[in-house]
């Protein structure tokens, strides 16, 4: 193992350790209610009740960085004061809770909670929690300049080819040469542990931009193109379908999801179908 692998993991060690306690936390059950909501996201696996709604080998913090307290991509600053949103993915407006919700269907291949369950509840206690003394409903910012849509138009496989490459170089050491990641230390990028074809991170764009931001581990440094190439690479390797009905609760009656889009299935092939672009042409 290289130096770099053990002082990271030593910084895990030490921020699953702080995950103690966080400073300042108001007096009483609220204040463990945000503790709960943050240890949950650092560690779900370690929480019975959050356990049942987890279908994969992630944690949420193993995207959003710090349990998204900094200001990497996935962070949580700001997210609670943006709800309740329009969003056109359920194209509905919703709520913290719906989107902490969603995110378990997706990113954790898994069940959906409750919104008013103990698990949601507690989560967006933590996520209000980052944001206490600012205003709600905030607008959201003004659009930045996406350098990804364009790069995206013109993909082919060289592309891949070249994103293979750089994965081989800047992420094996740590995700593996299959992308299976290391149990306890290194999530899975794809395969049956990983994120399906629902989530965020199956768009080529926002995986680019994340990793971008967040990848190598301590040591972001990859260049736009290199983030697009590593990404469409990471996002053409196999990974579970996401057909919705099977991640909403058996029995669950229509408005105990809030959304009108209540029909979705999205694959590999499809997320690329959808951005003009073929598998087959770019493996
Ligand atoms: C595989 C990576 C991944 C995992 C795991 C994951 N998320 Fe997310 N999450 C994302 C991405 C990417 C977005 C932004 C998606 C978008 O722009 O459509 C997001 C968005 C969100 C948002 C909305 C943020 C905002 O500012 O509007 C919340 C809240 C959220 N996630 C909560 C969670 C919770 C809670 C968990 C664990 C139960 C979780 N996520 C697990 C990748 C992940
Ligand atoms: C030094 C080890 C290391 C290297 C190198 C590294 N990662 Fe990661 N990666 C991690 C760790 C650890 C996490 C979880 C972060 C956390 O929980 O705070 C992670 C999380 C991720 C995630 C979100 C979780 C998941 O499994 O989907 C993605 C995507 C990702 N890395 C992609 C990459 C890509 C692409 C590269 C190469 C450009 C890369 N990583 C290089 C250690 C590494």
């Amino acid at each position: 193992m290289r130096m770099s692998h053990l002082l990271v993991l030593a910084l895990a060690a030490t921020s699953a350790a702080s995950a103690a306690s966080l400073p300042g936390l108001p007096a009483g059950p609220l204040g463990q209610a945000v503790q709960h909501g943050h240890d949950m996201i650092m560690n779900p696996g370690a929480d019975p009740e959050m356990k049942v709604y987890v279908g994969n080998a992630l944690s949420c913090a193993n995207c959003h960085t710090e349990a998204g307290n900094n200001d990497r991509p996935g962070n949580f600053r700001s997210t609670a004061s943006r709800y309740p949103s329009y969003s056109r993915r359920e194209d509905a407006v919703i709520t913290l809770e719906d989107r902490i919700a969603n995110c378990f269907m997706r990113s954790m291949n898994g069940m959906r909670p409750g919104t008013d369950s103990q698990v949601v509840v507690d989560m967006a206690a933590y996520i209000g929690w980052l944001d206490r003394g600012q205003p709600i409903m905030a607008p959201a910012p003004p659009a930045t300049p996406d350098p990804y849509t364009a790069m995206i138009h013109a993909a082919g496989r060289a592309d891949v080819v070249a994103g293979a490459g750089l994965y081989k170089a800047e992420c094996a050491s740590c995700h593996g040469a299959t992308g299976a990641g290391v149990a306890g230390s290194f999530p899975p990028l794809w395969g049956p542990d990983s994120y399906n074809a629902g989530a965020g991170l199956a768009n080529v764009a926002k995986l680019a931009r994340w990793v971008k931001g967040n990848m190598p581990l301590g040591h972001a440094h990859l260049d736009e193109r290199q983030a697009f190439e590593v990404a469409l690479f990471v996002d053409t390797q196999a990974r579970p379908d996401f057909v919705l009905s099977q991640h909403l609760p058996a029995g669950a009656r229509p408005q105990d999801y809030n959304a009108r889009v209540r029909s979705e299935t999205d694959t590999v092939e499809s997320n690329l179908r959808k951005l003009g672009l073929s598998l087959k042409a770019l493996r």
